[in-house]
């Protein structure tokens, strides 16, 4: 019989209706606990939480990066950060002579800061939460660096939105194991098998009204996020931001 407790991994989908209830403070620190347990490269715990609890930063993260209904309904907002400020300020004061470069400190950091937010949104479906990752924080990373004081060598990475569920949406569709697991030697996966899954998932999409009502299909969803000019805007804001924030040279 298969471990209940998986249970928690298979059933856990984004959540984005959320009720008026606020979480305790105790189920909260919880659930950072759990995401301090991942692990962790060279044990540096590269990565900073930040609770947002003041609604005046809200607002100031609208001004930023715009907001979604979801954020907006969610009691509990944490800001998971790749942090490498921290360990170099504890390099510093060991006497450790290191000089790491800026995508030596990026990689590790991002890696560290998706492990926490993924253990955290576990646990919280533990405790009967329901979550959602807010990544828009990437058009702005400066900007809602700023928002939260955050110093150089510090940067957002996801925003994870948590709260009682208010809607109940089936779990959304993944490649099947064998295209994303290859054995020895990396094999695209056929044409035929990318189409299955693809009329799959979308009929499954569009059937759970995961699109607006402007949207028809997957292949629509992601033309519309990704047009080739705003693609261009946007490395070139992600790579004066990391710039700004230490990760990039
Ligand atoms: C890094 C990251 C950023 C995301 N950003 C958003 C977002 O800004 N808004 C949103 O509604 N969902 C966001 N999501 C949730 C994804 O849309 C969702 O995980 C995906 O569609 C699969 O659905 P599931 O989580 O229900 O399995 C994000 C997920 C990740 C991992």
């Amino acid at each position: 019989m298969e471990n209940p407790a998986l249970k928690f991994v298979f059933e856990r989908r984004s959540i984005r209706r959320f009720k008026q209830k606020t979480v305790p403070r105790r189920l909260i620190n919880r659930i950072v606990d759990a995401g301090q347990r991942a692990p962790t490269a060279c044990g540096m715990q590269g990565y900073s939480l930040i609770l947002v609890t003041d609604r005046k930063l809200r607002e100031e993260v609208y001004k930023a990066i715009g907001k979604q209904k979801c954020m907006e309904e969610a009691p509990t907002w944490i800001l998971v950060c790749a942090d490498m400020a921290r360990q170099l300020r504890l390099f510093e004061t060991l006497g450790v002579k290191t000089k790491i470069e800026p995508l030596s400190k990026f990689i590790p950091a991002v890696v560290d800061a998706a492990l926490v937010a993924e253990n955290m949104v576990i646990a919280a479906e533990m405790f009967g939460l329901g979550s959602v990752f807010i990544g828009s924080v990437w058009a702005e990373m400066k900007r809602v660096a700023d928002v939260f004081g955050l110093p150089k060598n510090v940067c957002p990475i996801v925003l994870v939105c948590i709260g009682y569920p208010d809607e109940s949406p089936p779990t959304r569709p993944r490649w099947p194991r064998e295209a994303v697991l290859h054995e020895n030697k990396y094999k695209m996966p056929s044409k035929t098998l990318m189409k299955d899954y693809y009329e799959k998932a979308n009929e499954q999409l569009v059937k759970m009204r995961y699109f607006p009502k402007s949207v028809h299909n997957w292949a629509e969803h992601w033309q519309r996020k990704f047009p080739p000019k705003e693609m261009k805007v946007w490395e070139a804001q992600l790579r004066k931001d990391l710039k700004a924030l230490g990760f990039l040279p």
